[in-house]
This record gives C-alpha cells, sequence and structure tokens, in this order.
C-alpha cells in the first residue's frame, strides 16, 4: 500500500463531501503530501493553502472542516494544526506496509521507472592526456558514476562519455621532446609520469632555445594532418595515459561506454562551423571568428583562430551535435567543475541560435573545488596529490584499521580495498556538489562519524544479525515496531522514495549520501535499544525483517553512490 495515494484519495473524497467540488485529482494531491521533518507533525502532512483559491476559504478553516471525522483503517488519527492537515498512521500497519514495501520491490525498492524508454548522456571524468588523475578530478568522475546508476534505477538509458582532452599544440611539443630525449622503454614503464617530465623538460628548455617551439608546432601540424609517424606516437601515449588511468577507474569500479574525445570531432567540426556561417551567426573579428554572445552578458564564443585552429568550445559544439544525432537523448549533463560555468553558458546559447529546440535538454552539473588537509592544490607549486595514491594510502590505513578491529576477519585485503575506496568516495559525495571540499584523512575513514565506514559498518552488523538468527518461520507482529526507535527506522526507509527522485531531478547524489547516514543512525539506536533475538517469535520476525529492509536498501543505497558494501568487517 502506498499511503501518500490513499491518503491523497481520502482528502478528494473528503473535499467533495464537505464542500461539493473536486478542484484537485488524487494524482495532482500525491506530490503535495509532504513528510514533515519532525514526528510530532505526523507521518504525512497536507499543506490546505494549496485548495484556498478553489475553495475561497483561508487554510485552517480548510484543515478544520476536512480533519474532522476523518478516518481510514491504516490512520491512527488526523490533525488540523493552522492549516495542515497532520497525518499520523497506526503505528503497526506503518511498519508492516513500509517494511513490507520495501522488502517486495527488492533492489528496485524507491525507483518509478519513470525514465523508461529516456536516454540520458553523461559526460563525466573526461581526463586529459598525458597527464595524471590527481584527486580533482574525482568529484566529476564519481558524481557522474553516482548519477549514471541513479538515472538507470529509474529506467533511463544511461551513456557515459569520457570527453578526452586529446587535442592541443601541447601534444605537438610533447611528440618533439619526445623524439630528443625520451625513448620507448623508459615511456612504456614510466607511463605519464614520464611523459609529464619530457613536457615539464621541454618548456623549460625552450625558455632559452625558441627554435624548440618551432619543432612542437611542426610536430602539432604532423597530427593534425594525419601523418603517420605522429599519429602512430600520439596514440600510443593515449593508449599509455589510458592504461594508467584504467587502473583508477577500476579501483573505483566505474566505467565508460564511449571515450570518444576532442580530437573525436577533427573532421565533425566543419559542418557546424558551415551551419555557423550560413545562419549568419559567425563575425569576423581581427581575422577570428566568433559568434557574438553580448546581447546575452557574455563574452563571444571564440569559433576559429585567426591562424584557424578551432578551439574546446568548437569541439563541444560538433560534440553537442553528436551526441544528439547518435543517442537521441532526452537530457545530455556535463559533469565538470564550476569553473567552466562561462563556457557551459556559451555553449548552450549558442546551440539554441543555432535553432536547436533541445538545447532545453543540456545541463552543466557544476561542481566545487577539492584541497587536501586545508591546502589548496597547485600543479605549478608542486602541491598534487594523484588520485591513485591517495586510494591506495586510503586502502592501507582501512587494512590497518582492520587488523586491529577484526583480527579474525577473512579476506581482509579485499575489504580493506572496499572500505579504503569506499570511504574517499563518501567524502567526495557527502556534501551538496557545489560546496568546495577539503580531504581530512581522519573525517573521511573514522568508523564513528558520518562516514562511509560508518555505513558500512552498519550494513556488516545487520548482515551479522541477520546470519546469527537464521531462518525464522514465523508470522512477525508488527506490534512490535511500535516503539519511537524502530518507528524512526521505518519512517527513514519510508523517506527513500523521496530521496532518490530528488537526487535524480536535481542531480544531487549526496542526498543518498545523507539518506544513508540517517539510515544508518537510525538502525543503530533501534539496535541498542531493542533486543532482536528475543524470545517472543513475533517480535523477533518483526525485528528481522526490519534488519534485512535496513540491510538491502543501505546496500542499494551504497550502491548508487557507487560505494561497496562488504558483507562483514
Ligand atoms: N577535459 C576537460 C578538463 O579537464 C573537461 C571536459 C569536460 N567535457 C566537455 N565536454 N567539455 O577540463
Amino acid at each position: 500500500m502506498d499511503f501518500k495515494s490513499s491518503i491523497a484519495q481520502l482528502i478528494v473524497d473528503k473535499i467533495q463531501a464537505v464542500f461539493s467540488v473536486r478542484p484537485l485529482e488524487p494524482a495532482e494531491i500525491v506530490p503535495l503530501i509532504e513528510i514533515p521533518p519532525d514526528t510530532a507533525m505526523g507521518d504525512y502532512a497536507f499543506p490546505c493553502f494549496r485548495l484556498s483559491r478553489a475553495l475561497r476559504k483561508a487554510p485552517p478553516m480548510i484543515s478544520d472542516a476536512l480533519a474532522d471525522g476523518l478516518q481510514a483503517d491504516y490512520l491512527g488519527h488526523v490533525a488540523s494544526v493552522k492549516g495542515y492537515l497532520n497525518f499520523f498512521i497506526d503505528r503497526a500497519t506503518f511498519a508492516d506496509k513500509v517494511v513490507t514495501a520495501c522488502l517486495d520491490a527488492g533492489s528496485r525498492y524507491g525507483s518509478d521507472m519513470s525514465g523508461a524508454g529516456k536516454t540520458v548522456v553523461l559526460d563525466y571524468s573526461s581526463i586529459n592526456i598525458a597527464k595524471r588523475f590527481h584527486i580533482g578530478h574525482l568529484s566529476t568522475t564519481m558524481i557522474g558514476n553516482a548519477l549514471y546508476r541513479i538515472y538507470e534505477f529509474f529506467g533511463w538509458k544511461a551513456v557515459g562519455v569520457n570527453h578526452l582532452g586529446d587535442w592541443g599544440t601541447q601534444f605537438g611539443k610533447m611528440i618533439a621532446a619526445y623524439k630528443r630525449w625520451g625513448d620507448h622503454d623508459t615511456v612504456a614503464a614510466g607511463g605519464v609520469d614520464e611523459m609529464v617530465k619530457l613536457y615539464v623538460r621541454f618548456n623549460a628548455e625552450a625558455k632559452d632555445d625558441p627554435a624548440l617551439n618551432d619543432e612542437g608546432r611542426m610536430w602539432f601540424k604532423r597530427i593534425e594532418d594525419g601523418d603517420p609517424e605522429a599519429l602512430e606516437i600520439f596514440n600510443w601515449f593515449k593508449a599509455v595515459t589510458l592504461k594508467d588511468a584504467e587502473r583508477v577507474y577500476e579501483l573505483l569500479d566505474v566505467h565508460f561506454d564511449s571515450y570518444a574525445g576532442e580530437s573525436f570531432y577533427n573532421d565533425k567540426m566543419q559542418p557546424v562551423i558551415d551551419e555557423l556561417e550560413a545562419r549568419g551567426l559567425l563575425k569576423e573579428d581581427q581575422g577570428a571568428k566568433i559568434v557574438d554572445l553580448e546581447p546575452w552578458g557574455m563574452p563571444p564564443a571564440l569559433i576559429l583562430r585567426s591562424d584557424g585552429a578551432t578551439l574546446y568550445i568548437t569541439r563541444d559544439l560538433a560534440a553537442a551535435k553528436y551526441r544528439k544525432d547518435t543517442y537521441d537523448f532526452d537530457k545530455s549533463l556535463y559533469v565538470v567543475a564550476y569553473q567552466q560555468d562561462l563556457h557551459f553558458r556559451q555553449l548552450f546559447k549558442v546551440l539554441e541560435l543555432m535553432g536547436y529546440d533541445w538545447y532545453r535538454d543540456c545541463e552543466h552539473v557544476a561542481f566545487g573545488m577539492v584541497s587536501y588537509e586545508g591546502q589548496t592544490l597547485s600543479t605549478r607549486e608542486g602541491r598534487i596529490v594523484y588520485l591513485e595514491d591517495l586510494l591506495n594510502t586510503s586502502i592501507e590505513k582501512a587494512r590497518a584499521i582492520i587488523e586491529e578491529k577484526s583480527p579474525d576477519l577473512e579476506d581482509k585485503d579485499a575489504v580493506a580495498r572496499q572500505i579504503g575506496v569506499g570511504a574517499v568516495v563518501f567524502f567526495a559525495l557527502y556534501n551538496s556538489r557545489i560546496k568546495d571540499i577539503d580531504f581530512w584523512w581522519d573525517r573521511a575513514l573514522n568508523f564513528d562519524g558520518e562516514t562511509g565506514p560508518y555505513v558500512m559498518y552498519t550494513h556488516a552488523r545487520c548482515r551479522s544479525v541477520l546470519r546469527k538468527a537464521g531462518e525464522c518461520a514465523a508470522a512477525p507482529d508488527f506490534n512490535a515496531l511500535a516503539d519511537p526507535a524502530s518507528q524512526e527506522v521505518v519512517r527513514v526507509i519510508d523517506r527513500f522514495p523521496d530521496v532518490a527522485r530528488n537526487a535524480l531531478n536535481r542531480n544531487e547524489p549526496s542526498l543518498i549520501t545523507r539518506f544513508t547516514v540517517d539510515l544508518a543512525q537510525a538502525y543503530n539506536k533501534f539496535y541498542y535499544e531493542n533486543k532482536v533475538m528475543v524470545d517472543d517469535e513475533g517480535m523477533r520476525a518483526a525485528r528481522l525483517m526490519l534488519t534485512k529492509a535496513v540491510a538491502e536498501l543501505l546496500k542499494k543505497a551504497l550502491w548508487l553512490i557507487g560505494i561497496p558494501a562488504p558483507d562483514r568487517m
């Protein structure tokens, strides 16, 4: 049973009985029903001011009239408070319906499949070739991964794109440096680090030897012209970078459906440029071609440089169109740092000016910066934390904690990996995405705070309770779940469908992260206050059922944000 629907029907019938009108249908009432922040205000609340216009009465009068004599078998009582109708569900019925609904729906609990038949393209991680993954990439990678899972959960077809930064004059310089000082085996063994060294050396030496820059330009021209040697080296650089990145993606359990990066659009930009020209959108500006965005308060979008070179936005225009043509998306999301806000506003505006009304379906999912133990990161000043190092350190620290807390645990390495990675991911997804993050070890790995390990530990605790209990054949007595601590667990479970839907609608995985903490805290309180293995079988069955629902929901919610949930830890 879905309480909101039943209550909506009840309200509609009562309005009709009292006022002889039907201003809203039940389906319109359902989204207006709130879950009050405080239990004292009931399990559900309906704000009557939504009716005052149609009924031409003040909200408190409406709520008084509707509350009077309102009854249903699942209701404890109904109160009218200042224009709100507060519904108190009968405690046992509430527990029964919520826990049963959660367990019956299994891993689909909370999804209304509203995305069935729709497609979302997600551009996330989108790393740059010949650069190492640093912790600045953690947010785009993990927010994108979480959104991918959340959209799929709601029935969408998701397409994950790693829009590789694999185009630009720096790659000409890298080849020049490689030809001068590099050798195959060193780069093959050292990976991206070796490529970065070559690039740094190139820039240092080019200061005294300007001819080097010509060499770099020459090699870039050769890449552009499709010269086999240039392409071979360039593609090899790409493969080496991706191999390094793949190790991190594997640790994080992150995947992509496409690695079409910037260079993929080399032959797809001309039609876009022609189209801009044909629509009269291109303007000449000191030899360069721009789209004027002044009327919208933005600097011009630079489409072609005076030397004919294309730019980041030119590639993004081609990419946006390609994605629409290829995937026919209903939504196209770009999970990119807020620093690129202007770029995306320009991009979407140009798409609009080109007459593509699907520009409305494009969205920049922006997020804040990451700093490390109070220090901003800076490549130039050498303050840089690589993601792979961070994850490996986290796994080591988790390993040490396990050794101390659970010396007898089997498979310590696998569990340490799950906890170590999960702690970092959880930390990255804990605050609303637009906020800056400051990473601190003691906050990420604390087993008692609002952390990944705390939630994972609670999940493992539930599993352990269930393992020890074994099968329980008795019918659950839901009156055993009428106490405040049990009811709080039930209420949190009941909130999940709303939380998941909000996370989807706002592209905000942190809502789910926070939910896992609420559920873990509620369960732990229940666990300290209530013994599960009591003699009363009906009571035991009910408490076990609640425990099972929590275990499964914690696992599912963690999965949605990209975090594994070990059964033992
Ligand atoms: N590679 C870019 C960067 O590191 C991010 C690309 C984002 N995606 C896009 N379609 N522009 O800044």
